[in-house]
């Protein structure tokens, strides 16, 4: 018996270390330690021997299930460590293969000219004001000296919510508000960026809805040399040191006397080409001193203080700077378009 339990030992310990699987181990201890396993079947035929012998088999048949129970024990860690290493290895990411490239959004062309005209005005001590597009008439027209029935309101049909509302169609409604919450004390200097609506037919020059960018400074000894320094260092900034700008005699009604703005044509350097209909000179805002009346109607008195304004045409510009031939290209979110003004351009 002792023989026979000397042979399981033999063979459980061969067949535990030529194990290499955690169930495989598990099934062995069950054989082997179970109830049904051979060292059960030796032990069960015990009472057929002598006292002195039984003892003897008894231990030694303890021993060889401490035996058997100390090595599965010992395979067991062994077996898990490697299968926590084989899980590790499986799981490894291979660092060395190229990343997704994450599409990443630009700043639109529009916000582009806003927040680089916002940087100009600001350095020169400007603050940015802000007004509602859903405008009364009164401060779209009738406080800018546009009174009902004036045949300057035809240039700016807009969209009308009711009578006295409507969609603004231009930022300078919001000069009048300013202009009125400073209760006739200046100096005023702001600029308002934003969007402005008109009742127009949309074509490849022309939107129902584009952005503008107000200008006002209203403060005592201003004069017209200030807007024309001003509109350079603008011109400069936005189409490069070089150019040159010109006023040309013009009319709106809430500036006098009103001028239209053209800037040396940055494409040819003023010699002529097809963006400046070769005449070196290109179309680009319009300004004027702020009408006399205007500054009365909204609390200033015209005596003691004058002011300009300008009105720049976000679009306008954009299109200008980056070669754009189509308005419509700001609007239909196409990724080809959008894609061009990479961040790059920002450094
Ligand atoms: N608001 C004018 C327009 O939309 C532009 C402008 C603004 C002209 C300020 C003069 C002064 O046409």
């Amino acid at each position: 018996m002792l023989d026979q339990l000397h042979v399981i030992e033999k063979e459980a310990t061969e067949k535990i270390q030529a194990c290499q699987d955690l169930k495989t181990l598990n099934d062995l201890r069950v054989l082997y330690l179970g109830k049904k396993g051979p060292i059960q079947e030796v032990m069960k035929k015990m009472k057929e021997l002598d006292k002195e012998e039984r003892a003897k088999v008894g231990q030694v048949s303890n021993q060889v299930k401490q035996e058997i129970t100390k090595l599965i024990e010992s395979k067991k860690e062994v077996l898990e460590q490697k299968a926590i290493e084989d899980q590790i290895a499986s799981e490894t990411i291979d660092i060395s293969l190229p990343a997704y490239q994450l599409p990443t959004g630009t700043i639109h062309p529009l916000s582009r000219v806003i927040e680089e005209l916002e940087d100009l005005f600001i350095g020169m001590g400007y603050d940015i004001a802000e007004g509602p597009e859903v405008e009364e008439d009164y401060y779209n027209f009738e406080l800018l000296n546009v009174p009902k029935g004036h045949p300057a309101r035809d240039m700016q049909d807009t969209f009308y919510i009711d009578e006295n509302n409507l969609l603004r169609s231009q930022t300078s409604p919001v000069q009048a508000r300013v202009m009125l919450k400073a209760k006739g004390e200046g100096p005023i200097k702001i600029i308002c960026p934003g969007k402005t609506y008109r009742r127009d037919d949309d074509d490849a020059t022309h939107s129902h809805q584009f952005m503008q960018i107000e200008g006002l400074v209203v403060d005592r000894h201003i004069t017209m040399g200030d807007l024309k320094g001003t509109l350079e260092l603008f011109a400069r900034k936005m189409f490069g040191q070089k150019r040159q700008i010109r006023f040309r005699p013009s009319y709106f009604p809430f500036t006098e006397p009103s001028v239209e703005v053209d800037i040396s044509c940055h494409n040819c350097d003023g010699k002529g080409c097809a963006m400046c209909k070769h005449t070196g000179w290109i179309e680009a805002l319009g300004a004027g001193m702020v009408n006399p009346h205007v500054l009365e109607m909204c609390g200033f008195d015209p005596q003691e203080y004058q002011g300009f304004a300008f009105g720049i045409g976000v679009e306008r510009v954009a299109m200008l700077k980056y070669g754009i031939d189509n308005i419509r290209s700001f609007y239909t979110d196409d990724l080809r378009f959008l894609e061009q003004f990479t961040r790059k351009d920002d450094e």
